[in-house]
Formats: C-alpha cells, structure tokens, sequence
C-alpha cells in the first residue's frame, strides 16, 4: 500500500517514501511521517489525546503507546524494550509497528494509561458539556479497561477558574495534554494558559486573580481596573492576552476548558450542526453553527486547510447574538406623520418604489449598500442601482475613502481573480503589512503570518509603533507617522531601509499586503503598486468587512461595473448592459462622501441605503445631517440602527445564518454557506428583486440560483479591454503639527463598541481596554506618564483615556483605538487618521462614568 500526503495546499514535488510495516501490512509514506499518522492514512485508528496535527509532537498523554521493531545494523529486526508514543516517533524503512489491533503489549499499555488518566477524572459525564462528543469518553470505551480498580478518594479542585469571562476551567477533568497550551504558544503566540507546577501537583493554569478576575463583563460603571494595555501577566509573568483563546475549548479532547456562554445549555447530539462562513472579516474562515431549535447555541471552527485551518478567532467563535438582537427588524415600516410604523411588504414595497422613482426624477437616488453584502446581494444592489435607478452614485465604503483607493480597486484588485492566498503567505521569503494591522483586522491571516514567520517569513509593518502582534511574528517595524506610508514604499524600492536588511522583499514570492486603511494616507496606493511593479512582489488588499471584496466584483463602486469594467468605457457598458438587458448609465458616479453632500445639499433626491453604521463613516455627524436632509430614504436593514431611524420605508432583511449565500474573501475565493436556521427572512437580493419589479425591472435576483446565473450572465465574458487606470500619485504636505497638537493614529481592535458583539457579555469582557499611546519623548512633552490620563481633543469633543507609554513608537503621534468603549474617534472627535488633535494631560483621578464609557466593553 502506498499512502501519500493529503495536503493539497503544497505544489506536487518529488517525495521520498519510506516503507515500513504496521499490523501486518507493508505501507510506504513519505519520509518524516509520524507512526500515528501513517496509520491513519492506511485506515488504522490509534487513540490519543495530545496529538493535534496541527501542533508540534509533544508525547505527553501516553495514550498512543505502539509496539515497535527497529531493524540494527545487520538488518535483524530488534523490538524496543518499551512501548513508544506513535505520535512522537516518525516511520523508518523497514521499521514494524504493531498497534493495540495485533500486540496485547500495545493494548495493555493504553488500558493501563487510560486507567491512570480515569483515576482522578471526575465522572461527571452527564452533566459535563463535553458529555457525547468527548475523545476521553469514546476511548475509555474503546481502549480502556471494562471496570476500575481505583478505590481511593478522586483529587478535587475548585471550580470552574475563570481564565477569562469567556474561558472556564474545570482542572479535574483535564488530562495535561497540553493541547491548550501549544496551541496558546505555537499556534496564537500569547501563553494565556500555562502549565504549571510539577509532578502531582501539575495542573492547566493558575493565574494571578487581580489580572485574570476580569471584572469587565459585569461592569456598568466604567472602565474596569485592569492593568494598562494588553501586556497584563499572568503569575508567570507571561502576557495574558489573546483573540483565539476559543480554540483551546474546541480542542480539549475533554470538558476541562468551557466556553462560558454555552456551558450547560445543550448537549451535542440535541444539536443541528450546519457548516457556514463567518461574517465578521474578510478571511471568509469556515465554520460550524449548532443550533437547537431555531436558536443557536454555539459555533466552532470548521476545517478548512487551505484558509482557516482549524482556527477561527473569539469574534467569530462567540459573537453570533447580533444576529437575534432584540431590536432585530421583523417587519417593513412606513413612515407616517413623522413616525414609523409596521407595514405589509405589499404596502412598504410600493412606497418604497414611488418614493425612489420620485427621488430619481428629484435629482437621483444615492445608493449605500455597505461592505457586509454577500456576493448575491452585491451583484443584485450593483444591478438595481444602474438599471431600476439609473444611476453610477452607488459605493459601498462606509469608512474612510479616497479617489486613489476607488482607482485601485478598480485597476488591481476587481476582476483579478485568486491572487495572493493563504498558503503563498507561508511560502513567501517576506511579507509587507501596509496600512493593516492583521491581528485586529485580519484575524486567521495573522495566524497564518505566524505560522508563516516561525518558519522563516520575514515580516516588515509600517506603522506608527510596533504592536504585540507584530512583536509575536518577530517582525520590523518601519515605523511611520499616519499619512507618510507613501515614503516607506517608495523607499523599499531599493531594497534597503536604513540600517533596515529588506532585500526579502525583492525575493520571488514576497508578498504586499494592504488594508483599506492605507485610503486615508495620499499617495501610498500607488506607491504600493510601484512597489510591487519594481520587486515583482504580489500585492493582495484585505479589507476589513466580509463583503468588500466581492462588492468590488460587483462594480459597488461609482466608476466600475462588474468585472473591472470601468464605467466610462463604452464596450464595457455594452456588455454589462447586454446581460442585464438594460441600459447602464455613462458618467463615473460620486462616492460615498459625494453621495453623504449631495443628499445634504439636496442635489440628490434621495438614498437607498444598506447595513451602514453611521459611526464607521470618518464625520458620523455629518452623515446623520445628510441622511435627515434627504428626500426620501429607504433601508434595507437586519436590525434597528441610525440608518433606520431616518428612514421613511425600513425594509428588513435576512442575517448570514437564516439565508444561503456567499462572500468572496481577500483572496478572491468564493466563500458558500447555507442557510442555518429556517426563517421567512428575505436576503436583500430578493428584496431588491421585489422593488425593482414595482419599478417594472426584472432584477433576476428572485432566489440564489436566479441571482447566480444573473451573476454568471455578468462574468460571461472576462473583461479584455482597458482597465481602470493605476492611481496618479497623490502628495499632501505633511500637517504642522503645533504646540499641544499630534497626529492621529487610530485603528479599529477586533474586539470592540462594533454591533457585531452586540449581546455577547461574556467575549465583551476580553475587549481590551482603550489606552492612547505616545512615544516616551512624546508624553514627556505632554507630562504624561504611563498609566496616567490624556485627553486628545478636537473642536468637536474629547476622549480621556490612560496612557501607554510605548517605546519605538513614532514621535508627535498619539494613537487611540477606533471604536472602542470610553474612545469613539470618529463619533466623538470627528477626526480620521492623519489630521491633527490636541493632547494634554487629564486628571489622574478616574472621570465621572459618561453614558459612552458605561456601556459594554466590547
Ligand atoms: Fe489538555 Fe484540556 Fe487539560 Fe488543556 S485543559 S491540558 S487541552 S485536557
Ligand atoms: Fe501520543 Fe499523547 S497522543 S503521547
């Protein structure tokens, strides 16, 4: 039998096989494979509980112990005097391997280990949330003895440890695989979870309760007391912190470590599991929803080698309530003497269409899909914006944004197809991170940077001070002033930076990552696509929502149709037009800040708007003020939000998990799922579908087979003509920056204030806790210090936070967290990154609770 790898993620090459036999049959795999996997691949099952194919051999549970036979120098085929750990110990040529199917020797050792594991495990199992879906439970079974002959008292601790709001401890039921561990070291890289003590004594975590009490989950009355910063320790001194800490729950082959949301509230086979994709980021990470009876009760991380892996991030673990809200949207509402009020869809729908037609006759309909649409949707708002509303003013960045980033999007990333993928990071010799900091906006792609620096990738950031999370990928930081990113860029050219070695950069395979972020900085587009132009490096852009890249192919821009066809170009409208059967208007179209003034200067008539937080726009004020100027608005929304609030018809639509779809991720794959939970909800393409039939256009968005061959009519022919051109280079002179005044860094955390964490309490309490930072030399002149309070201020308010004193930070700048409890920048300062505030030292002593900083972490 000859068994190759199954990783489909490595280009086929020459492999060296080693033969070897196992139970009796002669099986050749790839040298280096362990025991414990190669019977796997030749369909003999091993028990274990440490081993994780994804983790570094540990051999510490003892539970996969083989019989093997080594051959010596003469060729005699020795047995080893003891048992070995099958997952610790890799194949060699005629090595003979005899597992618990054909050695009593082999199944005597695992019964007498899993005696030892059952010793002191409680037997809890029907209560315990592992109970039915437990590796312990199904092997004591299958590889244990029948009865124990342990008659003494079990070990007992107390329980459950909190080792965050979200994680919880039961030390008695574990078996000190050290799965949570590794993963914490090797796989996130922040030691959230030790093993400690020794000998009998050794036991998962037992942590400072001042920094692991975690008191913010409950806290209603400010910012918690916790240390400044995420660099809090643990007893060990090590770092407690961490967005994947989920991943241990799921990996724990027993019910030690819990998830504190859905501890006691189901067991696994009362469950419905559906595979789906998470919606919180750009990665487009495979996962599993389990649900029960219409609700659902938790989700985990599917498998899926060539994005995820095994891994997803706390967000997309835990934050699912959002979906449920209590101020979910059920039913269309009309607006009536100034108040809205609950329609038939029958009524909404023809509102709707008269007021929009009225609106387009009234200088014309802005259109705001926002850049959490699925493929389908995307596809259906680009199409009813041109042909039921004959309009180019659609653009789904509802964040800052700039002409240079619509220009390219338009010239490099639509219609590009597969680009730079998850497994070409961990091939790559270098990877730049521009204008994104991936483990607050790109969660999996971080872990895959890690895993991809541990084994030799070289990570360059520019950014204003170098983060724990690049300080885990053992990156350089090139460290630079918001708006100044275009200087680095163009510097790297040469392949060197200072005293900085990037000749990486240059090597095949390296790789330019950009965020969306890099759209308030002038001129750094396309300084990134010279960049790439001169090195040969492969550029790739990774927004932060689920659904911009796939708006992008859907041309949810005001100069592109889908495809990368460029507006202004006629062939292009001619195809476009062709498949839709309808005329697509000429002229580039205005922006979102375009649309935002016209509607406030009345030039437009109206706005047809889409999942838009107006907080996420750079001046939310501004926004508000254009929305309530507007004609006539209508919203197609999941939940209660600004938008809704200003509306005269609300449409309500359906969330990811009552609907199918599909969301293209930043490396252009198309990301499917199914709908989860059975509902009546409407996703917005056959929403829009219905509109656009009162508007007397067929949309061809009725289901998503329809929405998918109208899609597929779209693509029919790939875009041969001119492109939309590479962005001219932008300059801006760099802000004097005056007495008491800094530049503005800011970036969103993962977890934050955003209504994608609504409800969940639990992962709340791990948000970290907003600080600004300043350079040393920066807070001396401001006389701060670390720990101390600073207000950064603008003319439109003022956000007090404590100071963390950051070394190699950038002088004359201070960052804040975008959108975090106690430090809404947007909202509150009405400022972006790169314009200039004020900062001054604040009272030591701890301001009155505001209604801001009273809500939720989180
Ligand atoms: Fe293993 Fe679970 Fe114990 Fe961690 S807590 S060592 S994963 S049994
Ligand atoms: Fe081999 Fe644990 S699975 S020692």
């Amino acid at each position: 039998m000859t068994v190759t790898s199954n990783d489909t993620s490595t280009e086929a090459a020459p492999v060296e096989l080693v033969t070897f036999t196992i139970d009796g049959t002669e099986v050749s795999v790839p040298k280096g494979t362990l025991i414990i996997r190669a019977a796997e691949q030749a369909g003999i099952q091993i028990p274990r509980f440490c081993d994780h194919p994804l983790l570094a051999p540990a051999g510490a549970c003892r539970q996969c112990l083989v019989e093997v036979a080594m051959p010596d120098r003469e060729g005699n085929v020795r047995p080893m005097p003891k048992p070995q750990a099958s997952c610790t110990m890799t194949v060699a040529p005629g090595m003979v391997v005899k597992t618990q199917h054909t050695s009593a020797a082999a199944d005597k050792a695992q019964q007498g280990v899993m005696e030892l594991l059952l010793m002191n495990h409680p037997l809890d199992c029907p209560v315990c949330d592992k109970g039915g879906e437990c590796p312990l439970q199904n092997q004591a079974m299958s590889n244990g003895r029948t009865d124990s002959r342990f008659v003494d008292v079990k070990r007992t601790f107390p329980k459950p440890i909190a080792l965050s709001t979200q994680i919880l401890l039961d030390r008695e039921r574990c078996v000190l695989c050290q799965r949570c561990t590794r993963f914490s070291e090797e796989i996130a890289g922040d030691a959230f979870i030790a093993l400690q003590d020794r000998g009998a004594h050794q036991q998962i975590g037992r942590f400072d309760e001042d920094v692991l009490g975690f008191a913010g989950a409950e806290s209603s009355t400010g910012p918690v007391d916790r240390p400044v910063g995420e660099a809090a320790t643990d007893s060990s001194g090590r770092p407690f912190s961490s967005y994947y800490s989920g991943n241990t729950v799921q990996i724990c082959p027993v019910g030690a470590l819990t998830g504190a949301g859905y501890r006691f509230r189901s067991r696994p086979f009362d469950l419905v599991s559906t595979e789906s994709i998470a919606e919180h980021d750009a990665n487009g990470s495979a996962i599993r929803i389990d649900h029960r009876r219409g609700q659902v009760l938790r989700r985990l991380s599917g498998e899926d080698p060539v994005v995820n892996e095994e891994w997803i991030t706390d967000k997309d673990r835990f934050a699912f309530t959002w979906q449920s809200a209590p101020d979910r949207l059920t039913t269309p509402l009309v607006r009536e003497n100034g108040e809205l009020r609950p329609a038939s869809w029958v009524e909404a729908l023809e509102v709707a269409a008269a007021g929009l037609a009225a609106a387009r006759r009234d200088g014309g309909v802005g259109v705001l899909p926002g850049g959490r649409l699925t493929v389908e949707d995307a596809f259906a708002w680009s199409r009813f914006a041109r042909t039921a509303l004959g309009t180019n003013d659609v653009d789904q960045r509802v964040r800052v944004h700039s002409a240079e980033e619509a220009a390219f999007l338009a010239h490099a990333v639509a219609g590009s197809g597969m680009g730079v993928t998850f497994g070409d990071l961990e091939k790559a010799p270098a990877v730049l991170l521009a204008g994104l900091e991936a483990e607050e906006e790109a969660g999996v792609t971080y872990l895959r940077l890690r895993k991809a620096a541990r084994s030799g990738t070289k990570i360059f950031s520019i950014a204003p001070y170098a983060t724990r999370g690049l300080l885990r990928l053992d990156g350089t930081l090139l460290p630079a002033a918001p708006g100044t990113e275009s200087e680095w860029l163009d510097g790297l050219r040469s392949g060197q930076a200072g005293d900085v070695d990037t000749s990486a950069l240059t090597q095949p395979g390296a790789v330019i990552l950009v965020g969306e972020r890099l759209a308030g900085s002038p001129g750094a587009y396309a300084a990134a696509l010279r960049l790439a132009e001169a090195t040969g490096a492969r550029l790739a852009w990774i927004p932060r929502r689920a659904g911009e890249r796939g708006g992008v192919e859907a041309g949810l821009l005001p100069g592109l149709l889908p495809g990368g066809r460029p507006v202004t170009d006629a062939a292009a409208r001619a195809q476009v037009a062709q498949a839709w059967g309808a005329e697509v208007p000429a002229e580039a179209g205005r922006d979102t800040a375009g649309i935002l003034d016209a509607l406030a200067s009345g030039a437009l008539g109206g706005a047809l708007v889409g999942g838009v937080e107006l907080g996420d726009l750079p001046d939310p004020e501004a926004a508000r003020a254009a929305l309530d100027a507007a004609g006539f608005v209508v919203s197609l929304e999941v939940r209660a939000s600004e938008v809704t609030e200003r509306a005269d018809v609300v449409l309500p639509v359906a969330p990811p998990v009552e609907r199918a779809g599909s969301y293209w991720n930043w490396e252009g794959r198309v990301r499917s799922f199914g709908a989860a939970l059975e509902s009546n909800a409407l996703p917005d393409h056959r929403v829009l579908h219905v509109l656009a039939q009162q508007l007397g256009v067929d949309l061809q968005a009725a289901t998503p087979a329809e929405a998918h061959l109208s899609i597929a009519m779209t693509q029919q022919e790939a875009w041969s003509g001119d492109r939309v051109a590479a962005p001219q280079d932008v300059r801006t002179a760099a802000p004097q920056v005056g007495p008491g005044q800094a530049v503005l860094a800011t970036w969103r955390l993962q977890l934050d204030a955003g209504r994608g964490q609504d409800g969940e309490q639990f992962l709340a309490g791990t948000a970290k806790q907003p600080v600004a930072r300043l350079s040393p030399a920066t807070a001396e002149g401001f006389g701060v210090a670390d720990g101390g309070r600073v207000a950064v201020s603008t003319s439109r308010g003022r956000v007090e936070v404590p100071v963390a004193v950051t070394a190699g930070m950038v002088d004359g700048v201070v960052w804040l967290p975008l959108n975090s409890v106690g430090s809404r920048v947007h909202a509150t300062l009405g400022a972006a990154a790169g314009d200039l505030v004020d900062v001054s030292a604040a009272q030591v002593a701890p301001v009155a609770p505001t209604s801001d900083n009273s809500e939720r972490q989180g």
